[in-house]
């Protein structure tokens, strides 16, 4: 049976890549080690597939076709189609389509259902992290598109109980593969509303907070309180969501926490016991 080995959770923001160089050292070099801690601790776990919850940019999708929630069981993947994104290595990335076929057949099984793609385009969301994390060489990858960029979102008990699924799927596969979680987005930012560039610090402390803790109820709560008002791009805390349903709520470890202002988002990474 396969084994989840790993639950983790990173920001993604675009200017991490597009703008390193005019980013002040400081930030770089905080940025630099969170990564590396990150990448550290995920290649401790030993993953042998890498199952990836990102927002997709506009790139597969748009506001004429806009899933939810949509798994990738494709043998492959394309690399980030960003033309500011060139540096990353990989252009065709590895799918796991046994594990993401399971996934999707579990998931209609217990009252989801996602849309499937047989090809996906896996922008920065899906890219900054593995690349940053200097993961080489890099597991397959089964990406999960959840919609955190236009309303209507998925609710956010439900991105819980989607992550628990995925840990129940994860433990039901008929093989021996070791499977790590990695979330991307958030925390709190603003993108291309009158608040761009806004991060709502405190949002984001209180967000930590409460992963740390481990209560889901007291979370969902708090988030849907408080995630409206905490810039657009905070919809992406949803993914966070998912990794602590499929770390069972069991509270977290922050690696590194910082409003860089540089990149416009409050930048998180931390991982789960699991
Ligand atoms: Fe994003």
């Amino acid at each position: 049976m396969a084994e989840l080995v790993g639950v983790f959770a990173s920001s993604h923001g675009p200017m991490i890549v597009r703008s390193w160089q005019t980013i002040a050292p400081k930030w770089r070099q905080i940025l630099t080690t969170a990564f590396t801690e990150l990448g550290r601790r995920i290649k401790a776990a030993r993953p042998d597939v890498l199952v990836v919850i990102s927002p997709d940019h506009w790139v597969n999708f748009s506001m004429d076709n806009l899933p939810s929630i949509c798994v990738g069981v494709g043998e492959t993947h394309d690399g980030p189609p960003e033309p500011w994104f060139k540096e990353f290595p990989h252009r065709t990335l590895a799918g796991h389509p046994q594990l993401a076929s399971h996934i999707v057949e579990q998931a209609l099984e217990h009252d989801f259902e996602p849309a499937v793609s047989h090809h996906l385009a896996l922008d920065h969301g899906f890219c900054i992290p593995v690349w940053k994390a200097g993961l080489d060489p890099l597991p397959p990858i089964v990406p999960i598109v959840f919609n955190d960029l236009e309303p209507p979102f998925p609710a956010v008990r439900r991105c819980y109980a989607w992550g628990t699924m995925l840990a129940d799927a994860v433990a039901r596969f008929p093989g021996k593969l070791r499977v790590a979680v990695l979330a991307t987005g958030g925390l709190s930012h603003s993108i291309g509303e009158p608040t761009m560039g806004e991060i709502d610090e405190a949002f984001d402390r209180e967000c930590i907070r409460r992963f740390e803790a481990g209560d889901p109820p007291a979370l969902f709560d708090f988030l849907n309180r408080r995630l409206p008002a905490a810039g657009n791009g905070a919809a992406e805390v949803r993914n966070w969501v998912a990794a602590h349903g499929a770390a069972r709520g069991k509270g977290f470890d922050l690696i590194k926490y910082d409003p860089i202002p540089d990149v416009y988002v409050g930048c998180g990474f931390a991982s789960w016991k699991v």
